[in-house]
């Protein structure tokens, strides 16, 4: 189950987090792993750790809202291992603020990076992925929306905004790609609120005591507590895999039935 043995992928803000863990799960189901992230210490050092247990893994330094950027890290990808097989579009950032506050940088920031970092992966990973025969395995993209793509929040609409639109641009590149041919799947991932350095700063931002921050995350959900990295990766995995061959344009929630009422 979840192999993705001798296939190719490539995890934007793959150093640390959610992604890290996804890079991590994706070797050991056999796949070569392309990590890419801003943070280069990170990077290096889990694609060290990885290669180190017997993975393989390399680490691009990347920015995912710069075109040249793909360009050449697509092309690299193409050159090494052949082709592009799967693509994590998981960078991501997010931001506190009530709408009558936000500043337009932090509204450019948050469109640049959850946006545009997904709209440019998708289209040059299309390109390495378009040329696969009807018979041969999908080309797999999943993005990382959020349970902010689902439903609303009184404390972070722009982030909302975001990450709603991923689960749209997911479901029209499921439908794109198959009008033009393309045996490439797309589908989005909504995670609950999950361990990582994201969501430490998301609690940390939030003038909880310790104490409230406790009894919060045990009510947040259904099942009384925060996801954690592997939680999430093991959805990706799946997505990625050929166990979901017949998933393309869906969205897989993790939340820990969060959105169940
Ligand atoms: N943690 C949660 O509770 C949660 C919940 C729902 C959705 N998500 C989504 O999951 C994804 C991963 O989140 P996480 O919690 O692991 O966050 P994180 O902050 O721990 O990791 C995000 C990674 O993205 C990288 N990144 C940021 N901007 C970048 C850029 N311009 N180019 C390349 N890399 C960049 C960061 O350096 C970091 O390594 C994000 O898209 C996030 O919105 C997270």
């Amino acid at each position: 189950m979840n192999r993705v043995d001798g296939k190719v992928a490539l995890v934007t803000g793959g150093a640390r987090g959610i992604g890290g863990e996804t890079a991590r799960q994706l070797a050991e189901a056999g796949a070569s792993v392309a990590i890419t992230d801003l943070l280069e210490k990170e990077g290096l050092d889990l694609a060290a750790e990885i290669n180190d247990t017997g993975g393989t893994a390399i680490f691009f330094n990347h920015d995912v809202t710069s075109a040249s950027d793909w360009e050449r890290i697509i092309a690299e990808i193409d050159q090494r291992f052949g082709q592009l097989d799967i693509l994590v579009n998981n960078a991501g950032v997010w931001s506190r603020g009530v709408i009558e506050e936000t500043s337009e940088e932090d509204f450019d920031r948050l469109c640049a990076v959850n946006l545009k970092g997904v709209f440019l992966g998708t289209k040059y990973a299309i390109g390495s992925m378009k040329n696969r025969s009807a018979g041969a395995d999908s080309g797999s993209i999943i993005n990382l929306s959020s349970t902010a793509g689902l439903v609303g929040s009184a404390t972070s609409a722009v982030y909302s905004m975001t990450k709603g639109g991923v689960r749209l641009f997911t479901k029209s590149t499921a439908i794109e790609v198959r009008a033009r041919g393309y045996n490439i799947r797309c589908n989005s991932v909504h995670p609950g609120a999950t361990e990582s350095p994201m969501q430490d700063d998301i609690l940390a931002t939030s003038n909880m005591s310790p104490e409230e921050i406790k009894t919060f995350i045990k009510n947040r959900n259904l099942l009384g507590r925060y996801g954690k990295p592997i939680d999430i990766a093991n959805a990706i995995l799946f997505l990625a895999s050929n166990d979901s061959a017949f998933m393309t344009g869906s969205e897989v929630v993790v939340d820990g039935g969060y959105t169940a009422r």
